[in-house]
């Protein structure tokens, strides 16, 4: 019979103690719900990763989801392609499902960072009332404030690593040889969505339907703007202050 259970001899010491010592230092952070909001290419998927590290939280990104299950060809991927490659918003239905199931990973425990959601009001609401049956909500709002102008130099220079989700661009974070992986050597590639002419209809989602969400956070008095326009250092020094 199938069993959910690892058998954990298998598993290399160090790993085993490395994955205690990380668990033993996170038992002291306290819980964390954050929300990264900002424009395509504003640094929310740069700064995640670090702040996932830092705080022990899980990193949810709807569009890495998205993405894997359009190349997963699965029935959630399909519905979604259309419009991801056109650079419109996919139903508030789809992608609320998908949140909600991938909060209840043990590796959210401590709290979690919404990376690309909610992007709509509707889709913030939903998440209000996922969270109150929880007793809980958020505790911040990230809003990556940048000039759109900014934009399109960063998505056309960005290309990804596409099995662990690392980031690089041509000018502003080149990996140690072009057109390879740091850790892997493995080939990088581009994300089909990140030409100017896609470009421009993502930002116009955002402006519309995106901006919204920020007021509407607003209101509640958790968003926090950072200046998403600086190298990428300084607003990881931004972030470590907002959140400290
Ligand atoms: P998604 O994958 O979420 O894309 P996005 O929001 O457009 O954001 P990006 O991933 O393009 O930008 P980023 O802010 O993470 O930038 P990064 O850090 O990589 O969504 C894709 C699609 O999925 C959507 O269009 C939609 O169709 C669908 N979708 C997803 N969520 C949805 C939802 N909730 N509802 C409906 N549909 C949904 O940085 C970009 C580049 O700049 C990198 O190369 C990086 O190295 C560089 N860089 C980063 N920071 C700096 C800095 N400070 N200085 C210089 N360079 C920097």
């Amino acid at each position: 019979m199938a069993t959910n259970s690892m058998n954990l001899e298998d598993v290399p010491s160090e790993s085993l103690m490395s994955e205690l010592l990380r668990r033993m230092k996170c038992a002291s952070k306290p819980d964390k719900r954050l929300i990264l909001i900002g424009p395509p290419g504003s640094g929310k998927g740069t700064q995640s990763p670090i702040i996932k590290d830092e705080y022990c939280l899980c990193h949810l990104a709807t569009g890495d989801m998205l993405r894997a299950a359009v190349a997963a060809k699965t029935p959630l991927g399909i519905k979604a392609k259309e419009a991801m490659d056109k650079g419109e918003l996919v139903s508030d239905e789809l992608v609320v499902g998908i949140i909600d199931e991938a909060m209840k990973k043990p590796s959210c425990k401590k709290g979690f960072i919404l990376d690309g959601f909610p992007r709509t009001v509707g889709q913030a609401q939903k998440l209000d009332d996922m969270l109150e049956k929880q007793g809980v909500k958020i505790d911040k709002v990230l809003d990556f404030a940048i000039d759109d102008a900014v934009l399109e130099e960063r998505i056309t220079g960005r290309w990804i690593h596409p099995a662990s989700g690392r980031t690089y661009h041509t000018k502003f974070a080149p990996p140690k040889v072009p057109g390879l992986d740091d850790v892997t050597g493995e080939p990088l590639v581009q994300r089909k969505d990140d030409t100017a002419a896609v470009l421009k209809s993502r930002l116009d989602a955002f402006h519309k339907q995106t901006q919204p969400v920020i007021d509407y956070y607003s209101e509640k008095g958790i968003v926090a703007k950072l200046h998403a326009e600086k190298p990428q250092k300084e607003v990881t020094d931004e972030v470590k202050k907002v959140l400290s």
